[in-house]
This record gives C-alpha cells, structure tokens and sequence, in this order.
C-alpha cells in the first residue's frame, strides 16, 4: 500500500513525536526533539533550515521520507546527529566527524576565542594538543592568516580526518601530525599552546548517557581524577614554549581550582580562569614570564 506523502511540517511533527518518544525531549530549555529533527530533515534535503521554514507545505518524494526515516531511526537508538549526518559546524566551519574522535563541541568555541585575544605577535607558532577534527587549530588558522600552525593527535585515524578537514577548508597550511603529546613534536619556542584534552573522569557515569557513547575513551577520559593528562601537558608544556609564550586548556567546571595549581606549581605566572555563556569556569591559561 503506498503511504501517504507527508509534507515538511508533518514530517518534522511525526519525527519530534518519534524522538520523543525515545527520551530525546523537551529539557525547559532546549527542544532537543524538535531541533534535532530539523537539522536532520534538513541534511536529508541537503538544504539550509531555513528551506524547511520557507516551504512548510511542500511533500517530500518517496526517497526523501525513507532517508529521513533512517535517519530517525539512527537517532532513536541514541547514535549522535553529527555522526548520521557525517559534520558539525564549529566556528565558521564545516567539519567532517567520525568515531575516531571526539565530535567539536560549542564550548570549544570560547577557548577559540580566548586564543584569538591574546597580545601574541602577528606570526605566532601555535600548538594544538590533541586536534581531534582540527577543530581549534583550524579555526584560529581560519582567523589568522599569519599564524604557523601545528595540531597533534595520538589517533592516526584523527590525523587524517584533520588533515581532511584542513583541505576541506584550503587550510592545508596547518601541519598536522600524529604524536602522544609532545613526543613527536620536534619544534619549540611556541607562542601558545591550547588544549581540549580528555578531562573526564575514569568511571564518571556521565559516560554511559548521550553522545559520549558513541565517542573513543581516548578523547574522553583521562584517570581517576580526569587530570592525568591535564597535569602531563602543563608539566611539559614550559619546555616548548617560548618567553611570555601561553598554555591554554579547556576542562570540566570542576576542575578550575585544580588546574590553576597545577599551573601555579609548574611555575606559570599569569594565571587566568574564564568561564563560559551559562558562568561556568571551563578555560585557564597561563603564560610563562621571563626571568
Ligand atoms: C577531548 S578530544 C578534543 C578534540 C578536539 N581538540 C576538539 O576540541 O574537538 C581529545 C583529543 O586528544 C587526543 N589524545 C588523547 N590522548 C592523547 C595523547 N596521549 N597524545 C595526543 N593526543 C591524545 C584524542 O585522540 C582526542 O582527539
């Protein structure tokens, strides 16, 4: 029997009940059905949102329904919409994911901003500490055409997806590499380093909800207090980098105090906790002065 063609506004409807129904809801504060409904059909028209609004009425053809279906079918069973839809949009970017790595959150995006208004010179030499994506090496790359930069991810698999995204963007200026922190870095002397590494903590049962089951371990989690590789990277980081050069990482709200004395105890001066949209302290940076 052929089914009935919906059009997009009976689309979303059905889609949003389907979600739903699958616990993807209503939190008060975003329709995380609705929204994430939208992008998909969206995806699936290859077309903006705003074409969703626009044209309401229009039906969609048989294919059209029964990618949408899959799609929410995907959701339904909890698998991230980044990963249907194979991108997520962060800073003005487009970005291929994958399973290899972690999927760019929006919170990144203040560290971005950090980074870009630091008084650093016009050809700094930069270092992202566990790219992922090429997120945030790409992003300030996009920002600033001067900058020489390097992002390092211990994923090979991550590698080549940064590396992919660079050429996406015609940023194949920016050289990335696979290294286990700095282990492959060969230059020092950096003007900044920035870092979103793993911060979670080992059994953290935040781990078990959302989008985070779907991502590796290795882009998550980081020992018994989340801090293993946060107190590695700062400990290293003040031989690659240069005189008033910045460290600059991102980590979870809890960790503020935490990671200021570990900055502190490794001899960073200049300590500085930012916090984000909802006053969440979720970047410190440090710079190490001269003597
Ligand atoms: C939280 S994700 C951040 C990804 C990306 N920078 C972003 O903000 O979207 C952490 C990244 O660190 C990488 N990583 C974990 N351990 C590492 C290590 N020992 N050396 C280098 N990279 C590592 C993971 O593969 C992952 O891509």
């Amino acid at each position: 029997m052929d089914r009935p063609e919906l059009t997009i506004a009976q689309a979303l409807a059905w889609a949003k009940e389907q979600l739903s129904a699958q616990g993807v809801s209503d939190d008060g504060l975003f329709d995380s059905a609705a929204i994430d409904s939208k992008i998909l059909l969206a995806a699936c028209l290859q077309q903006e949102q705003v074409y969703l609004h626009t044209w309401p009425e229009k039906h969609l053809d048989e294919q059209q329904m029964c990618a949408f279906e899959n799609y929410i079918c995907q959701r339904s069973a909890g698998h991230p919409v980044a990963h249907i839809i194979g991108y997520r949009d962060f800073w003005s970017l487009r970005l291929k994911v994958s399973a290899a790595t972690l999927i760019p959150r929006p919170e990144t995006e203040l560290l971005v901003e950090i980074a870009l208004n630091l008084p650093i010179t016009k050809d700094a030499k930069v270092l992202d500490l566990g790219t992922g994506t090429g997120a945030i090496a790409l992003a300030l790359a996009s920002e600033c055409l001067y900058w020489s930069v390097t992002g390092i991810d211990k994923s090979s698999a991550a590698v080549s997806l940064a590396k992919e995204n660079g050429v996406q963007h015609q940023l194949e200026r920016v050289n990335f590499i696979q290294s286990d922190w700095f282990s492959g870095v060969e230059q020092c002397a950096f003007d900044l380093i920035v870092t979103n590494p793993p911060y979670i903590e080992d059994n953290n049962h935040y781990l078990q909800q959302g989008d985070v089951r779907f991502e590796p371990s290795s882009a998550l989690t980081s020992g018994a207090d989340g801090l293993d590789d946060i107190r590695l990277i700062i400990a290293q980081s003040k031989k690659y980098l240069a005189n008033k050069g910045y460290l600059v990482i991102e980590h979870g709200y809890q960790q503020s105090a935490q990671v200021a004395d570990i900055f502190r105890d490794n001899g960073f001066e200049d300590i500085r906790i930012e916090y984000d949209l909802n006053d969440l302290p979720r970047v410190t940076l440090g710079s190490i002065l001269p003597k």
